[in-house]
């Protein structure tokens, strides 16, 4: 290991999204809603939706083909894949290792990560370590989900908000100055009911009855989590552009979790961001969980949104309940 510490960052971005659109019109035949009410209380128009066949390490590997070509590295080169995602191909194994297999990153160690929607700035945080220490030199950090899969589509509370999804990041050194400044990682587990699958793990193992119950799907406390949403976005924003040694104004770009645009909305706000400086495509897309950041980073790459030199604040929240966040100063050699 070196005595000194190498900075991490972005080489390279992708995504994936199904190409399957559901709109709100066409989930007021499904289920008692409108699509007046979806807009006006999340701001979602319409998500994606994986096909019945694909899996989330599927959307994965078809986000991650991409972030590699964009960094420019084989995935031979490899040291690790973080898959992070709360709609899991299985109980075991972890779905990072499908990953590995199909991508032939033969020399890279694998698994997933399960911090709710909180999902991709944990694995980003982490792969940050290991670059900093000099231990791994290219890691792969995804955000997949197929939440279609786990959502019960009886119950309006939450199936008109979440979509499927992939997007993907390879992390590893960059210039210093540049790349990762400041990150945070936190967890209220006080809070873990509020938003949960009951059935399936050790806890409630699967039986006739737990399917019966429909217990094998997200449950949700929409009001809990949006009032944990609200607090806790403003407070880990502020928190790490302090850390990062930034003043508010120095903010050229704010990733989001994509869960609603009044939560948002109120980030933005509290941050004295003008909206044009805030990446939303949860109109487009839902709630994509633990995707919604690195789809929104690599839209955003891709669209010429960020430039060198760029001060960028992702933050999210999710289940656990967690929250965290990542600032980036973005450099030439990222994306
Ligand atoms: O990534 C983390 C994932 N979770 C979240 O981000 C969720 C955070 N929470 C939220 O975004 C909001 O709480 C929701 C969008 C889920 C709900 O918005 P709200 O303003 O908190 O609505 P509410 O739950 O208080 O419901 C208001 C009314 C209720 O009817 P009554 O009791 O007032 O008669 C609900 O039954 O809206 C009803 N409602 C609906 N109506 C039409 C709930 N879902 C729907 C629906 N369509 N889909």
């Amino acid at each position: 290991m070196p005595n000194h510490l190498i900075q991490a960052g972005i080489l390279g971005v992708g995504s994936y999204l199904p190409e399957r659109i559901l709109t709100n019109k066409e989930l007021e035949k499904m289920v008692d809603t409108t699509d007046e009410w979806i807009k006006s209380r999340s701001g979602v128009k319409e998500r994606r939706i994986a096909e019945p066949e694909m899996s989330t390490s599927d959307l994965a590997l078809r986000a991650s083909r991409k972030a590699l070509e964009n960094a420019g590295i084989g995935p031979e080169e490899l040291d690790l894949i973080i898959l992070t995602t709360c709609s899991k191909d299985m109980i075991i194994p972890a779905g990072a290792c499908l990953v590995q297999q199909e991508l032939g990153a033969t020399r890279a160690g694998a698994f997933d990560l399960e911090a709710g929607c909180t999902g991709f700035v944990y694995g980003l945080t982490i792969a940050t370590q290991f670059i900093a220490t000099g231990a791994m030199k290219h890691i792969l950090v995804i955000g997949s989900e197929n939440l279609s899969k786990v959502v019960n589509w009886e119950d309006r509370n939450t199936c008109v908000l979440f979509g499927d999804g992939a997007g993907a990041v390879v992390v590893g050194q960059v210039h210093a100055g540049e790349g990762v400044l400041a990150t945070k990682l936190s967890a209220e587990g006080s809070g873990w009911q509020h938003l949960y699958i009951p059935a399936g793990g050790s806890k409630m193992p699967a039986d006739p009855l737990t399917l019966e119950k429909k217990l094998h799907y997200v449950h949700m406390n929409g009001k809990e989590v949006f009032r944990y949403a609200v607090r806790v976005m403003e407070e880990e924003s502020l928190n790490l552009v302090k850390a990062a040694n930034l003043e508010l104004s120095d903010i050229d770009l704010l990733i989001p979790h994509q869960a609603n645009n009044r939560i948002i909305e109120h980030a933005a706000k509290r941050l004295g961001l003008s909206m044009d400086k805030v990446v939303v495509n949860l109109d487009r897309y839902g709630n994509t969980s633990s995707a919604s950041i690195p789809i929104a980073l690599a839209e955003a790459v891709e669209t010429g949104r960020i430039k060198a030199g760029d001060n960028i604040v992702m933050v999210a929240f999710g289940a656990g309940l967690t929250s965290g966040g990542v600032v980036l100063k973005w450099g030439e050699r990222q994306g």
